[in-house]
């Protein structure tokens, strides 16, 4: 029997996740690990590019733990861990640093993004973040990274310093492929339809919503969600972004399509649509709320997943980094 292909992706435990996130990213990991063997991991290191209250990071950090597990990740059959537990990523980085070109790094949109919006701290780690994140997949061997839309510019530098390393040293990492889900590649805010749903967003109270959210908060959010004033639910992200990010929702959430979604509110006003948007949003976050709250007063279960997800990740990681350092020429300890 050939080895299942692997999968990697992590998430930054910076805020409380967002319905982008579940819809983007952690629900297409739930449904690949049937298929694939499957690494995720809290990406702290990756939250310190900027600023973080201590506190608020290790309570986020475990609480992003907890709701893995809570949607469904199986940290029996793969790994789910904490990328601060694991040096080796860090140890990673270093090498593929000096094989990344500061000019790949200056195409990066989320730099420029996020440079602009903390102006007061551009950073060198918000700068290298990619090889980070390279480093983070190469390290796991991963053949396929699921993200969302926003993340493929950093998969491809990390195809293009895969590539290179390679080409240099000989075919020791894997080259990943980016992998991003159709309706969900891109959830944007429902106040502002024209920017991308943000965990740490701190526009309008009602453009996020969050993982933690009650039923009745989603339902006032999704109340207010910005539309337009033909009442037709089509789709037309160009024209109607508010309205086809709402049908883009639904579908990632019911797996129905763009013509079924159409046809099913034909009569209907927005008023009627936006309420079964809602209503199936908070019969899919639901179960995962229940899940989530017994795990957070769980300690003893949560702390033994933790520290035995740690073990596994940086027993996994330790030959290719191994192979990396004797590559690269490092002297034998
Ligand atoms: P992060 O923490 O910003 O987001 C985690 C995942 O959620 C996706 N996502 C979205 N998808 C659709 N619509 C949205 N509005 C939306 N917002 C976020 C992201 O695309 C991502 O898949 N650098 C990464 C974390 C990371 C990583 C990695 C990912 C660290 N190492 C290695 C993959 C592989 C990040 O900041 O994601």
């Amino acid at each position: 029997m050939k080895p299942k292909k692997v999968i990697f992706s992590a998430m930054q435990p910076s805020g409380t996740p967002q319905l982008g996130n579940y819809l983007g990213a952690i629900k297409n990991w739930v449904g690949l690990q049937e298929d694939y063997s499957c690494r995720f991991c809290v990406a702290d290191l990756h939250s310190v590019t900027v600023r973080q209250d201590p506190e608020s990071l290790r309570q986020n950090s475990l609480s992003l733990f907890a709701l893995f597990l809570a949607a469904g990740l199986d940290h029996e059959r793969g790994i789910v861990y904490f990328q601060s537990h694991v040096p080796a990523h860090t140890q990673l980085t270093w090498a593929l640093s000096c094989l990344t070109y500061m000019g790949e790094l200056n195409r990066m949109t989320q730099f420029k993004d996020k440079s602009q919006k903390h102006s007061d701290n551009i950073n060198a780690g918000l700068y290298t973040y990619p090889v980070l994140m390279a480093a983070d997949i190469l390290l796991f061997r991963a053949d396929l990274v699921p993200v969302g839309e926003d993340q493929t510019q950093h998969v491809e530098l990390c195809r293009d310093v895969a590539e290179r390393f390679n080409n240099l040293y000989g075919d020791i990492l894997t080259v990943p492929e980016p992998f991003v889900s159709g309706a969900a590649a891109r959830v944007m805010g429902l106040s502002e339809p024209s920017r991308k749903m943000s965990k740490s967003e701190n526009g309008s109270e009602n453009n996020v919503v969050f993982l933690t959210d009650p039923p009745e908060i989603i339902a006032a959010k999704f109340k207010r969600a910005v539309t337009d004033s033909d009442n037709q639910v089509r789709f037309d992200p160009e024209n109607k972004p508010g309205v086809s990010n709402l049908i883009n929702i639904y579908r990632a959430v019911t797996g129905k399509t763009v013509p079924e979604t159409e046809k099913e509110f034909e009569n209907s006003g927005y008023g009627a649509f936006k309420t079964a948007v809602a209503e199936s949003v908070i019969a899919e976050l639901s179960p995962l709320q229940d899940r989530y709250s017994r795990l957070m007063a769980d300690a003893p279960f949560l702390e033994a997943a933790v520290k035995r997800g740690a073990e596994r990740a940086a027993e996994e990681a330790a030959p290719l980094l191994k192979k990396v350092m004797d590559a690269v020429g490092f002297a034998p300890r």
